[in-house]
């Protein structure tokens, strides 16, 4: 692959990047925030009589969450319909769906506002539906070529407001929606700035009906966004465009994602046993909506990389929880491979999760980050203990998982600390198929 991070490459007329940037939708954060969602969206200029669509799943109106979301909506004069037949990591079929579902209700222009409550699936099959309706055609228009026509978006649509119900993928703030390809085989990311919701509303008591094993799943996501937005390349180690609209949304570490980092993988490894073996300690739910938020802001800002890359081919073969697949991940990619990038930082990753690193190199301190993290999977006691064990996965599958990544993954691994190539994928693809013995 192409690695064009080295600012003294031969021929080039572009300078160090010296500018970063951060861009967020309004963040409305604590228990019951759910109240003021009516108030949000006339802060985002939504008129008294608006008609609007919930995009959710079936399982959230089974709960409730649906009905008082509506019940909010509609008690401060906005007509509301709901769309729940989101699908878990959406398909190009689901999402054609919902946009059906639009159009037959409202026509072309679609509705005033949109609100996608859920999990990632929920909230991408909203950014990715309002996406295509206010710029027209179809999904597999605005997906990067080869598999779609990488035409850009120009236009965002009329508010959408984002409120998850787990504690993981931060679909809520990112500039990206995820969507399988089921044809090939590949998931793949309409990444624009116009995908981002104009709001996050994220309310902890929404959260604590997510059962033990899904908290543990989205919470195993949300720390690999802070652990990989920690690690991954500085911002300036890339070069400045000279159109600033080129600079990429996965754009390297910042003063401000980092402080950002810290703090989530503070939050998450120090709550998420509480929250997985205690589902209603709002407390630590609380902490961890917080931490996902934080981990999201940074890792999603500076860029989901190797980890995040593997995890895509298998999800989309085997179908396994993204959550789960990055847990089943990141041992051996972003701590064992990618700690060579710069041991001392993996150190102080390490003591973030309270090793005691006194007296060890910074390669000794990366392994015992990798005991800590394998053992925080296991005190969870719902996780599998590899890809081997997640999904039958065997030394067989990995020759096809490491040309898929490499293939369809670039858009990641060029945010990668450590330059990879398709036999080291192939490699860590190995490692993870065991990490410790169940
Ligand atoms: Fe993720």
């Amino acid at each position: 692959m192409s690695y064009e991070r080295s600012v003294s490459a031969p021929s080039h007329e572009l300078s160090p990047e010296t500018v970063w940037h951060i861009q967020m939708p309004q963040i409305r954060f604590g228990r019951d925030a759910t109240d003021e969602l009516a108030f949000q969206l006339h802060d985002l200029g939504v008129d008294e009589d608006a008609h609007g669509l919930v995009i959710t799943d079936g399982n959230l109106v089974d709960i409730g969450h649906v009905e008082r979301v509506q019940t909010h909506l509609e008690d401060a004069g906005f007509a509301v319909d709901v769309y729940d037949e989101s699908e878990r990591e959406p398909s190009i079929a689901a999402i054609e769906n919902c946009l059906d579902f639009v159009h037959d209700e409202k026509g072309e222009a679609g509705y005033d506002f949109y609100v996608g409550l859920g999990g990632g699936s929920c909230m991408d099959t909203a950014k990715t539906t309002r996406a295509v309706i206010a710029n027209g055609g179809g999904p597999l228009d605005y997906i990067a070529e080869p598999t779609g026509e990488g035409e850009p978006l120009t236009e965002s649509g009329p508010p959408l407001v984002l409120m998850p119900t787990t504690a993981g993928t931060g679909a809520e703030i990112s500039p990206v929606s995820i969507l399988s390809v089921e044809e090939k085989e590949i998931k793949e990311g309409i990444s624009s700035n116009h995908v981002r919701a104009d709001a996050a509303v994220l309310d902890p008591t929404l959260t604590t009906t997510l059962p033990p094993e899904l908290t543990a799943k989205t919470a195993m996501d949300a720390l690999g966004h802070a652990m990989e937005g920690y690690t991954t390349h500085e911002y300036d180690s890339l070069l400045r465009p000279t159109d600033p609209a080129e600079r990429p949304v996965y754009a390297g570490r910042t003063p401000l994602t980092e402080m950002f980092s810290e703090k989530a993988i503070d939050l998450l490894s120090n709550n998420v046993r509480k929250a997985v073996h205690n589902g209603d300690d709002l407390e630590a739910r609380e902490n961890m909506l917080q931490g996902a938020l934080f981990g999201a802001i940074a890792g999603l800002t500076a860029g989901a990389s190797l980890c995040h890359a593997m995890a895509y081919p298998v999800g989309n073969k085997y179908h396994t929880y993204h959550g789960e697949t990055i847990a089943m991940l990141t041992p051996a990619s972003t701590i064992d491979y990618n700690s060579a990038s710069d041991p001392k930082r993996f150190a102080s990753l390490a003591r973030r999760f309270g090793v005691d690193t006194t007296g060890m190199t910074p390669g000794e301190a990366a392994d015992a980050l990798k005991g800590e993290y394998v053992q925080l999977q296991r005190d969870l006691n719902v996780l599998p203990s590899g890809l081997n064990e997640l999904a039958g996965i065997t030394e067989d599958d990995v020759d096809w998982l490491a040309k898929q990544t490499v293939e369809t993954q670039a858009r990641l691994l060029r945010c990668n600390p450590r330059p990879v190539v398709e036999e080291d994928v192939h490699d860590i693809f190995v490692d993870a198929l065991h990490n410790w013995e169940p």
